[in-house]
């Protein structure tokens, strides 16, 4: 079976979204920004096109991080974002499908996925979390930025076709392998990681959560 491809998406990935979300889906990646600016070890992963990058970069000077995306047409949107900023070369591009890649074992500080966990099916990302997991430092954190199913009934209504419409069209143009939105906060709980943050956008529609590693 042919491997997920966000590249043809790529140039059209910022507008689409713009049209789609506004400023919402940036909003709700950068909004745990004032927790990171300690940080030294990053891994960012399914970066794609790097706003939440640029973000980073331009909040916190001494973190080294490393991104980590398939698309070489998205790593190359992310390198022009970032390649003026003073402290662009701490940055280290990698070009991997995740599930290729080696995860170094207690490394990193942070793992960032923001619109990222979405793209896998229950089994992927319970090996992602795994991952994830075991590269983090004990009291390391993990930002999971997403889109989210609300309780009430009419927003839950809405928000599921919504879903649908997307997975069905990210489906056909990137060949993701999720049919539906997984939700992994019981797979980081039996990983011992614990909630210390969330935050909610667009009707409850977009998450942010700061977990960190117990
Ligand atoms: C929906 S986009 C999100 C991009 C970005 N994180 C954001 O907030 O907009 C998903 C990204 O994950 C990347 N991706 C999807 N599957 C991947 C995989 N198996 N390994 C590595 N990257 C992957 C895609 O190329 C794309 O850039």
């Amino acid at each position: 079976m042919k491997k997920t491809s966000f590249d043809k998406l790529a140039p059209w990935y910022h507008f689409l979204e713009t049209i789609s979300f506004g400023n919402h889906l940036q909003q709700c990646r950068i909004s745990q920004l004032v927790e990171l600016n300690k940080v030294k070890n990053v891994l960012i992963l399914g970066d794609g096109n790097g706003r939440f990058l640029e973000s980073l970069l331009k909040s916190n000077n001494n973190a080294k991080i490393e991104s980590l995306d398939i698309s070489k047409k998205m790593i190359g949107l992310a390198t022009a974002r970032i390649n003026s900023l003073a402290n662009s070369s701490n940055v280290i591009f990698i070009h991997s499908d995740v599930f290729d890649w080696d995860f170094p074992k207690d490394k990193y500080d942070l793992v960032v996925t923001n619109f990222f966990l979405d793209c896998f099916n229950y089994s992927e990302l319970t090996k992602l979390i795994e991952k994830i997991s075991l590269s983090l430092k004990p009291e390391g954190k993990l930002i999971y930025g997403d889109f989210s199913v609300p309780n009430s009934l009419f927003k839950k209504t809405l928000t599921s076709l919504l879903l649908l419409g997307m997975y069905l069209f990210f489906k056909i143009f990137t060949r993701i392998s999720a049919n539906s939105l997984y939700d992994p906060t019981s797979l980081l709980i039996e990983k011992k990681f614990i909630l210390k943050n969330e935050k909610y956008y667009l009707w409850s529609f977009l998450k942010s959560q700061l977990w960190i590693k117990n």
